[in-house]
């Protein structure tokens, strides 16, 4: 089976696309809510987007209406990360305030401090901050934490800055990497993405391109996991083994057997996975995405493993459906005890997130009799196809439509 390309990526590029005028191509777009909701916003401003396969155009006018609404931001978070293209283009932006969610506390203190670095203002009133700037000038932001938004807002804002923007401790994720490359296709010069310290020299304008969204990591450890679940071997085309390499050492652990193949991974995985130890980090350590599927995978290990949650603070919540379905976790504030069961059992069960609901529909293939799985739509926002492909290597799943 083949992976798209990365929805965290995609959908900050579509972000970027307000940075100028003219038509947009980007190619490996999943078909995926989110993707929808994104291209919902873009043209409530006056974007034209739209998607054919996994080829999305986005045609962007002179002038965007800057504002995102709350019924748009409230549905999906990563909304926030127009505020640093509608800024640096336009000089004006109105944005609702994202709120928590599902993780617990979610501020964007890193992104609104940054961009007031860069000479932006805001007031925020009635659930909105607006932002004003006249042209921005580069300065160097030192982030408290390597955030992606901040540092995917921060790169969009200072690509059309007066002068050098510095970005200190910066996130390293490959899709930051993907953004930079893109604005850097548009004209932009942006250095060291991919590295703590970014380096952007602003330029006077930058032109509508075409660009290739990078495959997606998480989609790929979904598989993996899938594999090391249920047992067999799977190619997994497109997956890049340098983008997710402290997973592979962690997976290698569990006892997976992971090699390249021409175009992506080969996935082999006999017996239970052994018990480990993980703990997640910003990148290169191991992606509090891939979180919900480690512990699913120990939930059946062979001993005792304990997972340490360092990113976000809330995000054990699916831990109890697990435990629904037989799993013997004890989760307490940043750490989770899994005691490895011989097998798991079928239960209604609801997902409350994207990755949390896909590690479910993973312990449901090895589970006895049926998982239902409640939510499902939140699994959709950002899978093209889980059902599907999970189906093609031979799984018993469906999809209802209905939760
Ligand atoms: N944080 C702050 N202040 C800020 C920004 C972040 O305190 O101003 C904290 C957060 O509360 C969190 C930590 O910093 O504790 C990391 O947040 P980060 O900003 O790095 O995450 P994000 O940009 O909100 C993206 C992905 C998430 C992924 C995280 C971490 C998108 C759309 N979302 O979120 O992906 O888990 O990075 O890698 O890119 C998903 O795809 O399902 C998903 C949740």
């Amino acid at each position: 089976m083949r992976i798209s390309g990365a929805k965290n990526s995609a959908l900050k590029l579509m972000a970027a696309s307000l940075l100028a005028s003219g038509r947009f191509t980007l190619r490996g777009v999943p078909r995926i809510a989110d993707v929808r909701w994104m291209g919902e916003l873009l043209e409530q401003m006056g974007v034209t987007v739209f998607q054919e396969g996994d080829v999305l155009t986005l045609d962007v006018p002179e002038r965007v209406t800057p504002e995102a609404p709350y019924e748009l931001v409230e549905r999906m978070r990563a909304s926030i990360v127009v505020l640093g293209p509608l800024l640096g283009r336009f000089g004006t932006a109105r944005v609702s305030v994202p709120g928590g969610d599902d993780f617990g506390h979610r501020p964007i203190d890193m992104h609104l401090r940054g961009l007031e670095e860069l000479g932006a203002t805001f007031t925020t009133s009635h659930g909105y901050i607006e932002g004003r700037a006249d042209r921005l000038v580069g300065t160097t932001v030192l982030l408290p934490y390597p955030s992606v938004g901040a540092t995917e807002n921060l790169l969009m804002a200072a690509v059309l800055a007066r002068g050098t923007t510095v970005i200190e401790n910066a996130a390293r994720e490959p899709e930051i990497a993907d953004l930079a490359a893109f604005l850097n296709a548009m004209g932009g010069q942006v250095g060291g993405a991919g590295s703590s310290t970014i380096t952007i020299e602003g330029v006077e304008g930058l032109e509508a391109v075409e660009h290739i969204v990078v495959p997606d990591r998480i989609e790929a450890a979904t598989y993996m996991a899938a594999v090391g679940m249920a047992g067999g071997e799977v190619e997994v085309a497109g997956a890049r083994p340098e983008h997710m390499e402290m997973l592979l050492v962690k997976l290698g652990e569990m006892g997976l057997h992971i090699s390249p193949s021409t175009d992506g991974l080969v996935v082999t995985a006999l017996g239970r996975p052994r018990s480990v130890d993980v703990a997640t980090l910003p990148y290169p350590g191991v992606a509090t995405d891939y979180q919900p599927l480690l512990v699913t995978l120990l939930a059946v290990g062979d001993s005792v493993g304990i997972v340490t949650e360092n990113v976000f603070g809330g995000r054990f919540r699916y831990i109890d459906e697990l435990m629904r379905m037989g799993a013997d976790i004890r989760a307490e504030g940043h750490h989770a005890v899994i005691r490895g069961v011989g097998s798991l059992s079928g239960a209604p069960v609801r997902a409350p997130d994207i990755r949390a609901g896909a590690a479910l529909v993973i312990a449901g293939l090895v589970a006895d009799g049926e998982t239902l799985i409640g939510n499902a739509h939140h699994v959709e926002r950002g899978y093209q196809d889980l059902v599907g492909n999970l189906a093609s290597l031979g799984a018993e799943v469906s999809y209802s439509g209905s939760g």
